[in-house]
């Protein structure tokens, strides 16, 4: 720990999202509130933040003070009094639907002062949209987190329409004194930059299996085995650098037209919702999953992530 910080953060939602986010202001000296209107949720948050800490006690990322006086930190709540009442910053993390994101942004516009930022950890959705019936908007910013938010390193910034400049400053400032790397978006579109590019390979993913190009296994094992071994060094655009911008004409003259455009979800994608394939939770998606398969492919994932960050000393907001 490096002594810790001033300021009460308040997070609205407990789930998979906001409980990570609590730990993480937490590890850093922060007084938390977490709050969600499902009682089970917020109860089971603290045994959750307790795992993700053993975890990262197991590769030296907990230092200092340790678990419990970290998860001591975080007061749960049902009531949004009481979880924003002297908070400096608020981030939501609550259910990805507009209509409760935007009713609950304007409830918290009218309990907080005009100086306290709060912050939107939509995946997808419009700022602007989100703040549209608050009356402070200038305060009020997108700050996107990626799972687990105490381990992956990058939030992208965004400000909505109205949001002013120092509210998008004072978000940067907080998440960079909580160990994160914050990126500034300069425009609030749908999807920011993570997800538009995410969203664009996952399109193309389903639609090769969709056409018969591929099996599902053989797509991701294109990807991990192949152009995605460089991702964590080298980006799209230095790699479109590295192999020549006449070379990329080139191939983007020839490919872009077989590529998939399609402005709706595919018609596989929406069978298999359908017909109840939903992934891990059934059994079936894409894939084929038993408990143990799901534990091993979760474990593969914490183990990269955990040592990735370790390595660098990034991302797990304890240092
Ligand atoms: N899951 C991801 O990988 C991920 C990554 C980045 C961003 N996000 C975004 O973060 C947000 C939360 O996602 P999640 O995966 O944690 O969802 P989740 O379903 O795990 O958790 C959402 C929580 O919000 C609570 N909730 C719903 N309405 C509420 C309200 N009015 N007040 C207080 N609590 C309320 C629910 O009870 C639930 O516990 C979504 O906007 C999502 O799109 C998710």
């Amino acid at each position: 720990m490096d002594g810790g910080h001033e300021g009460k953060i308040a997070v609205i939602g407990a789930g998979l999202m906001g409980h990570g986010i609590a730990q993480l202001f937490a590890a850093r000296g922060h007084d938390v509130s977490l709050m969600d209107i499902d009682g089970g949720r917020l109860a089971r948050a603290r045994d959750d933040m307790r795992g993700n800490l053993a975890v990262l006690a197991e590769h030296g990322m907990v230092r200092g003070e340790g678990i419990e006086a970290i998860v001591g930190r975080v007061a749960a709540t049902a009531r949004l009094e009481d979880a924003v009442d002297g908070a400096c910053f608020v981030v939501e993390a609550v259910s990805e639907d507009l209509k409760v994101k935007r009713r609950l942004f304007a409830e918290m516009d009218s309990l907080c002062p005009p100086e306290v930022v709060l912050a939107t950890n939509t995946s997808v959705i419009s700022i602007s949209e989100i703040a549209r019936d608050a009356a402070g908007r200038e305060r009020i910013v997108g700050t996107h987190f990626w799972n687990p938010p105490y381990l992956v390193p990058l939030v992208e910034v965004i400000p909505g329409r109205d949001s002013a400049p120092w509210a998008v400053d004072r978000a940067c400032e907080l998440l960079l004194s909580a160990g994160k790397r914050p990126v500034r978006v300069k425009k609030d579109v749908p999807g920011f930059v993570g997800n538009r590019l995410q969203h664009a390979l996952w399109r193309e993913a389903i639609s090769i299996v969709e056409q018969g190009i591929a099996d599902a296994e053989t797509v991701d094992e294109v990807v991990k085995l192949g152009f995605g071994m460089r991702l964590p060094v080298l980006g799209p655009l230095e790699n479109a650098d590295m192999v020549g911008l006449h070379l990329t004409l080139q191939i983007h003259e020839y490919i872009l037209r077989h590529i998939e455009s399609s402005p709706q979800p595919s018609p596989l994608l929406r069978e298999k919702v359908e017909k109840g394939e939903l992934g891990f939770a059934s059994g079936k998606g894409f894939r084929s999953w038993t408990p143990r398969r799901i534990g091993e492919c979760r474990a593969r994932l914490q183990r990269h992530l955990v040592e990735w960050c370790g390595e660098k000393g990034e991302g797990h907001g304890d240092g």
